[in-house]
């Protein structure tokens, strides 16, 4: 390892920049940490005229990303441009394959083929550093990896997207409705224009499923967790959960049980006394639940160019130290086969909120689906009167299993007295947090 750590940056946007920054501004603070000097030698990105706040001069401007891959004066590929196919997939593929260090932020890339590539590094002897792909700010790679290693995990959870996050905590607190709140998260820049990935769920299924390889030590196995997002909620479900002493988070959770591993991202109503129920606006935190540590949480900022140069930062020094750890905990080589559950397996507490037409009988009718599929009703809200109007009726239910609520929702939709599909929110128990 030379005495000088020569860094190539793929992707000057918001985390790239931020990165170029910060290594060439504090190079004087940073290097006593690792004990060499931290070089950015060559970048590149698409425009090599845009305007980034940054002062390129002192270093090579490569046109094409992947050529930075060739370069002998650079040792490690810092992936910054995202996606997790074309270009970024190439870099990684071709960085490693010539022997070189990958750094990414890229959540995508690692949720889809971390494996392949965690597998390339270690036949490579090169390090794969990925700490910034998940929570930008928290360092729960390296929290799960190395401070937490002795543990066997039971249940891991987290708030995983400040954006849907940031978005449940504003209409709770305004009682606007989502796409009003969308909108203001969009000119905040908490939202993307295109905002599906965060909403719909999806990005906080890529972190999830990296998480829960190094909870459980088992292959990334994105396409089984289970994803829902949050265009569904009404205001409506914030009030009514809170007056039930519950708040409405979108959590990322991954248990090991006794057939296999269950991964979901889903809206939840948690306890408001639960401390993952306190995580607000845009923040993210993580919880994991290990049998020596019990739980532990982790909060900060998800996103952003400060909080996720900080994760790529860190992985950058852990290479210039030499601070080698597996992979996923262990080497992607020795990843298992996790058992993948599925979501209709789990059991649990239920919300349901319907549309029924305001009549005498209708919540008879189905109080006894509820009852002929063995689902036992903890209470029931209503708001509104009105027999010209549909009314919501919020139902909650006692422990049951999630089958018995798919079949009874079936069931329910076959009344004439039901309008729309009912909306179905688990209640997750933290209480004993
Ligand atoms: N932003 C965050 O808060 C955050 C947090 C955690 C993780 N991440 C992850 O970090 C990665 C980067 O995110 P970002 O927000 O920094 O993205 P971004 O602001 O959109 O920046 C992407 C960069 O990639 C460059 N680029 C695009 N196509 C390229 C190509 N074919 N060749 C070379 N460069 C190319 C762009 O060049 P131009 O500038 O010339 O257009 C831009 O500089 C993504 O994987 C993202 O998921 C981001």
């Amino acid at each position: 390892m030379p005495e000088i750590l020569k860094v190539g940056i793929a992707g000057l946007g918001t985390v790239g920049s931020e990165t170029f920054r910060i290594l060439t501004e504090r190079s004087e603070f940073l290097s006593p940490r690792s004990g060499k000097k931290i070089e950015v030698t060559a970048v590149s990105a698409k425009n090599r005229t845009a305007e980034r706040g940054i002062d390129l001069s002192k270093v090579h401007w490569i046109d094409d990303a992947r050529d930075l891959c060739h370069r002998a004066d650079v040792d490690v590929i810092v992936e910054v441009i995202g996606g997790s196919e074309g270009i970024a997939l190439e870099i990684a593929e071709l960085a490693l394959k010539n022997g070189k260090s990958l750094i990414t932020a890229n959540k995508a890339l690692i949720a889809h083929h971390g494996d392949a590539i965690g597998r390339k590094a270690e036949e490579m002897n090169a390090m794969l550093g990925y700490e910034a792909a998940v929570a930008g700010g928290i360092p729960i790679i390296k929290t799960l990896r190395e401070g937490l290693t002795s543990n066997k995990f039971t249940r891991l959870y987290g708030i995983l997207n400040g954006t849907c996050n940031y978005i449940l905590t504003t209409m709770r607190e305004t009682g606007r409705d989502f796409n009003d709140v969308l909108e203001d998260a969009q000119k905040l820049g908490y939202a993307e224009a295109d905002p599906s990935f965060d909403i719909d769920g999806i990005d906080a299924a890529h972190k999830l499923a990296i998480l829960t390889s190094i909870a459980f030590q088992t292959r990334i196995n994105f396409d089984s967790v289970h994803t829902e997002g949050i265009r569904f909620i009404a205001p409506i479900d914030l009030e009514l959960s809170a007056e039930l002493g519950f708040r409405i988070k979108l959590l990322g959770i991954a248990e090991r049980k006794l057939e296999g591993i269950q991964q979901r991202v889903r809206p939840c109503l948690v306890p408001i006394n639960s401390p993952i129920a306190q995580v607000e606006g845009v923040f993210n935190a993580v919880a994991a639940e290990g049998d020596g540590v019990g739980l532990s949480l982790s909060f900060g900022r998800g996103a952003g160019a400060g909080p996720t140069a900080s994760s790529v930062i860190a992985d950058i020094l852990d290479l210039a130290s030499n601070r080698r750890t597996p992979n996923f905990g262990v080497n992607a080589l020795d990843l298992e086969d996790g058992n993948p559950i599925n979501v209709d397996c789990l059991h649990g507490s239920y919300y349901l909120r319907l549309k029924v037409v305001d009549r005498p009988g209708v919540l008879a009718d189905l109080t006894a689906i509820f009852r002929d599929k063995n689902v036992s009703v903890e209470a029931i809200l209503q708001r509104g009167r009105d027999p010209e109007e549909l009314v919501p009726v919020v139902l909650t239910t006692h422990e049951t299993s999630e089958s018995s609520i798919l079949s009874s929702i079936k069931e329910f939709q076959k009344l004439d007295s039901v309008a729309e599909s009912p909306k179905i929110l688990p209640i997750e128990n933290f209480t004993a947090d």
